[in-house]
């Protein structure tokens, strides 16, 4: 078929992500004179009462701030967060890394959508979320609650929770920056030059920011190159309010994100969460009469908060010019099927020997169900981003629903390795909980230790399996006559000891209330596995930087994830953007083109195989003769195809120059974003060590040559 004919799609639709998103609808000029006109009436204690949340405690999972009947302001009520909503019973979604394997981002927006409207129907106004740290080292305990590795998918996942969930309520992208060391978050500096900061950790806040009009950011508890983060006037005004032109409010990380009283408010940390004590009534008035904090502060501080009150249209039952929504809304059939849909498409097959999968539920096989886990509802850490839905679907009955003609007997941790080799295969569910990672809490820590149930697990020192679930997998897969293994965790898990031993591995991550029910879909086929990986997984824990869970500085550089491991010649167990199928693709016929200060680039990709299914095509671009230290690669454009068997479609993929841009610190007029006179190499592939297809262009004198 020629290239005309052949159906096309666009790899991402600016346009049909961005629908709806309230804050794209926003005149902030126009707002801004009625703010003025508001704040010249307000008395010094009713401005105070704008940059300070009301109580330590939520109120059915709101946190308050603000608001003022006489003025017509009603409070923010502020609901954590990243894998639905914090208040009462929710649609628990798998956590955000899960959905990021999904590399859809149409996905994502509706996954925004749903939980914008839970928490709008719950009363809240403000979404915690989504949380967008890139991820340095996996074995940080938050890795389940932010995206990815890579920036750029980071930035597009980011921008489309954010787009989904802003048609509804405001959000917070966290935590505003460079906080990706859990168990020392209150004092750790996270130690960056500007090239790295810019181009690495911080180009997807920017896009959340400028590309999706994120109304809020909350500030980190860690300090960058040894300033706190809510006292930074680098990060909170220069960059943020000054490169990128934000208009919303600051809000500090709670308790701890606000160190000070005047050097945080006038570094621009607007509202201090979740309530006053670096902000409160004695500190305010000791620094104003110290001359520290001018009463002009208060007013622009208080005012960001007021300025987004009125552009949101916020009333007390009422946000984006919307009423709230019935309660109804909330774990509705539509957003349970939701989270079905992410749990399923999230799923990474990462090896499948003898296609051993997917299992025909009839052809009367018998399976050992092995592990705990398999019984276990295991939906993520129990710090802030834990959501509590009224039913969760488990691995063990989602497969014994889903057999048929099959016989399933299930052992717990405990098995008896002789009667493993009664059946044709062994099942064996193992990975991480809550107690091995998540958010820290250290007085909750303690807790976990006498076992209950507010545990929380931090930091992994390493990137192994606990003993016991190592123990698990390498005693089935010597007496079973054949190991599927179903992998659960946030991050990265080491596998080299027992991957050679196994027959197939399942990476479920934390799929969230109807993980087992997608699990089964997986294992029996009613569904391709279409997840890809946002998370290099190594051989060896050494062959990323060093990590040192107690570290009270930690270095940053241009090259996290697969950047290190191309940098340093490691070859990963399992690469970045990598996952299997039950089907094949083919990619050919890159063709690539310049179209203003575009490159349009358009591949042909073809499902070869026998069942329907998804791919995720990846476009890495590469340099040669550049002047300054450029990444073996860096991912800069991704599409999701779905096909029938022996479908096939062009899918364009759009970069533009913006996007090839590196942050040039030595610019003859200041830091500044530089389109560098070199050789680019623009790498089609199916993950990012399987890049089959290239176009490479020469810039020089200001024109892009084909070479
Ligand atoms: C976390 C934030 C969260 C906040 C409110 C903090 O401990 O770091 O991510 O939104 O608590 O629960």
């Amino acid at each position: 078929m020629s290239g005309e004919n052949r159906r096309r799609q666009k790899a991402f639709d600016e346009e049909a992500i961005s629908a709806g998103n309230f804050g794209l609808e926003i005149d902030h000029d126009q707002v801004e004179r009625e703010t003025a006109a508001l704040l010249a009436k307000m008395t010094p204690a009713q401005l105070r009462n704008e940059i300070r949340g009301r109580q330590p405690r939520p109120i059915d999972g709101l946190f308050y701030a603000g608001g003022d009947e006489s003025l017509g302001l009603a409070p923010w009520k502020m609901v954590d967060g990243p894998r639905g909503a914090r208040s009462g019973t929710a649609t628990a979604f798998p956590v955000a890394i899960a959905r990021a394997a999904t590399f859809d981002m149409d996905l994502e927006r509706r996954i925004g959508l749903a939980i914008g409207l839970e928490v709008a129907a719950r009363g809240g106004n403000v979404l915690l979320a989504p949380t967008i740290n890139l991820l340095r080292h996996p074995g940080w305990g938050r890795a389940q609650e932010t995206y990815s590795e890579d920036p750029h998918h980071t930035g597009a996942m980011g921008f489309a929770f954010i787009s989904g969930a802003q048609n509804h309520v405001l959000t917070s992208p966290k935590h505003f920056a460079l906080n990706n060391l859990e168990n020392t978050r209150f004092e750790l500096s996270a130690e960056i030059d500007p090239r790295s900061l810019h181009e690495v950790y911080l180009s997807h806040f920017k896009r959340c920011v400028v590309g999706a009009q994120a109304a809020s950011v909350m500030s980190a508890y860690n300090k960058v190159n040894n300033t706190f983060c809510g006292e930074h006037p680098e990060l909170l005004d220069e960059i943020l309010r000054g490169d990128w032109g934000f208009r919303g409010f600051v809000e500090s990380d709670w308790f701890l994100g606000a160190r000070s009283t005047a050097p945080s408010l006038n570094a621009g940390l607007d509202i201090e969460m979740p309530a006053p004590f670096r902000f409160a009534d004695d500190k305010l008035d000791e620094a104003e009469a110290s001359g520290e904090v001018e009463a002009a502060t208060i007013v622009r501080n208080a005012g960001r908060s007021v300025h987004q009150k009125l552009a949101w249209k916020l009333g007390d039952d009422e946000v984006a010019g919307k009423r709230r929504p019935d309660a109804t809304v909330v774990e509705c059939d539509e957003h349970v099927a939701l989270a079905r849909e992410a749990a399923r498409k999230s799923i990474v097959l990462l090896k499948n020997e003898g296609r051993i999968l997917p299992l025909d539920a009839n052809a009367g096989l018998s399976i050992a169900v092995v592990g705990d886990l398999a019984n276990f509802e295991n939906l993520g850490d129990r710090g802030s981003s834990m959501v509590t839905p009224s039913a969760v679907s488990k691995p063990l009955e989602a497969i014994e629903q889903a057999v048929g003609s099959c016989k399933i007997e299930f052992f717990g941790s405990y098995v008896e390795l002789s009667r493993l080799a009664e059946f044709d295969l062994a099942i064996v569910v193992a990975g991480l909980t809550y107690k091995d990672e998540g958010e820290f809490i250290p007085t909750a820590q303690q807790d976990a230790e006498d076992e209950t149930e507010f545990a929380r697990g931090g930091d992994r020192a390493g990137l192994e399996l606990p003993l016991e679930q190592r123990d698990l997998i390498e005693r089935a897969a010597l007496a079973a006559n054949q190991t599927i293994v179903v992998l659960e965790g946030g991050s990265a898990i080491i596998m080299r000891d027992w991957i050679d031993s196994v027959d197939a591995v399942l990476m479920s991550w934390y799929g969230g209330q109807q993980g087992g029910a997608a699990l089964a879909d997986i294992l029996f086929g009613e569904a391709s596995p279409s997840g890809r990986l946002p998370v290099s997984i190594p051989r060896d824990m050494d062959h990323f930087m060093a990590w040192d869970v107690t570290s009270l500085s930690v270095h940053h550089d241009l090259m996290p994830g697969y950047r290190w491991l191309d940098q340093h010649g490691h070859a990963a167990e399992f690469p970045f953007g990598f996952g299997l199928g039950y089907t094949e693709f083919e990619i050919d016929d890159l063709r690539v083109e310049r179209v203003g200060k575009v490159f349009e680039c358009t591949v042909h990709v073809r499902n070869t195989g026998a069942r329907s299914g998804a791919t995720i095509v990846q476009l890495y671009v590469g340099h040669e003769n550049s002047r300054v230290a450029r990444a073996g690669k860096e991912l800069k454009g991704f599409g999701r195809v779905e096909l029938e068997p022996g479908e096939s479609v062009d899918l364009e993929i759009e970069i533009a120059d913006d996007d090839l841009r590196f942050y040039n610190v030595q610019a003859d007029d200041g830091p500044d974003w530089e389109l560098e006179a070199c050789d680019y190499f623009l790498r089609v592939g199916l993950s990012s060590a399987d890049l089959p297809l290239s176009s490479c262009w020469k810039f020089a004198e200001g024109q892009w040559k084909s070479s």
